[in-house]
């Protein structure tokens, strides 16, 4: 039996492909992208180039292989561009989520993993953040993954599909050994990097005027090979019967963007030159998880650090990017 990876060709999927190929399971991938930074995964997954919101190359997939779960990473994740081009967030992220989950239910597939997002939360009403707080999307992009969850639970309530959707936090780091995964200038650590890189003179830091230590905004940064973890253990859950829910996916220790700053700088031997630049529409000034339902529920033990997150993806820049 198989496990379909949606965007595994992507950061975070690449990554989960290469944990379960790791654990002796048989995956294919779909993705519109080929994976140019990440070509290993190839040898790891049987590859399917297309639109996973293509019903026609949906049945090819589930005919082709004995698909057991899928698991859900492909979306688009900008959230600046959401709000400028709903309709292709809504599209992507939710329209083609429903042929993914018809293909599903005609193949008799009845688990599914979720990529969601603490950005389903909105502002925090109280930290960390539990999965009992409100939901309350305050851009497009959180709005299409609140509605995924919505469709999942009537799903699983009608026609017991079991589900497990995962609420990452800001994913960061990479497996830099096996040299999959790329990064996106829009995450900070990446942008940090490019500054020690000299691709760029300086960061800007938006905002230094939150009500938070320093003034800069808070975050809760994973490793991806945690989160990777999580899926594997979510998988196993729901194959061992366990009832479908929602789990956050973070450290449980939230940064300031200055303390992220001065951690690459130790890593890096180098001073990193910023300079403050106004808040960022929609920065709400402080995020981290409360992480302990997937630990006691799941098993999870995200065990890399800060520093060793920024190694990785430092080691990850240094050699495979440059
Ligand atoms: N990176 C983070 O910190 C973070 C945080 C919270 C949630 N997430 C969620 O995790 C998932 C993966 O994120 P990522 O950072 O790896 O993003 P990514 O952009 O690196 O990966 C997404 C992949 O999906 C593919 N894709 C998108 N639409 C597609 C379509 N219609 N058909 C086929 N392939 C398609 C892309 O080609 C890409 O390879 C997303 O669902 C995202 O919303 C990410």
């Amino acid at each position: 039996m198989a496990i379909l990876v949606t965007g595994g060709a992507g950061y975070i999927g690449s990554h989960v492909v290469k944990t379960l190929w790791d654990k002796g399971r048989k995956i294919v991938v779909v993705d519109r992208f080929s994976p140019e930074k990440s070509r290993a995964i190839l040898k790891w997954a049987r590859f399917y180039k297309g639109d996973f919101g293509n019903a026609s190359l949906l049945e090819k997939i589930f005919s082709e292989n004995e698909i057991d779960a899928v698991m859900h990473f492909a979306a688009y994740i900008r959230v600046d561009e959401s709000m400028e081009k709903p309709l292709m967030y809504f599209e992507n992220n939710v329209a083609k989520t429903i042929v993914l989950l018809k293909e599903m239910q005609r193949h008799n597939v009845k688990r599914f993993v979720f990529s969601s997002t603490c950005a389903i939360y909105g502002t925090p009403k109280y930290l960390p953040l539990d999965e009992k707080h409100p939901l309350n999307p305050e851009s497009v992009y959180g709005m299409t993954k609140m509605m995924v969850e919505d469709i999942l639970k009537s799903l699983s309530a009608a026609e017991k599909l079991g589900f497990v959707s995962l609420r990452y936090f800001n994913a960061a780091g990479a497996d830099w050994k096996s040299g999959i995964g790329y990064y996106k200038k829009l995450h900070l650590i990446p942008k940090i990097l490019d500054v020690v890189l000299g691709k760029e003179p300086e960061l800007k830091v938006f905002g230094t005027d939150y009500d938070t230590r320093d003034g800069t905004c808070i975050r809760d940064y994973i490793h991806v090979l945690d989160l990777a973890d999580a899926h594997v253990l979510a998988l196993e859950y729901l194959e061992n019967g366990g009832r479908s829910d929602f789990f956050n996916l973070g450290s449980g220790k939230g940064y300031t963007v200055k303390e992220v700053i001065k951690a690459v700088e130790e890593v890096c031997g180098k001073k990193i030159p910023f300079v403050e630049a106004g808040r960022r529409q929609g920065d709400v000034s402080a995020l981290f998880a409360d992480n302990r339902k997937a630990r006691d529920v799941l098993g999870w033990n995200p065990k890399r650090e800060l520093k060793e997150i920024i190694s990785s993806a430092w080691e990850w820049h240094r050699r495979c990017f440059v």
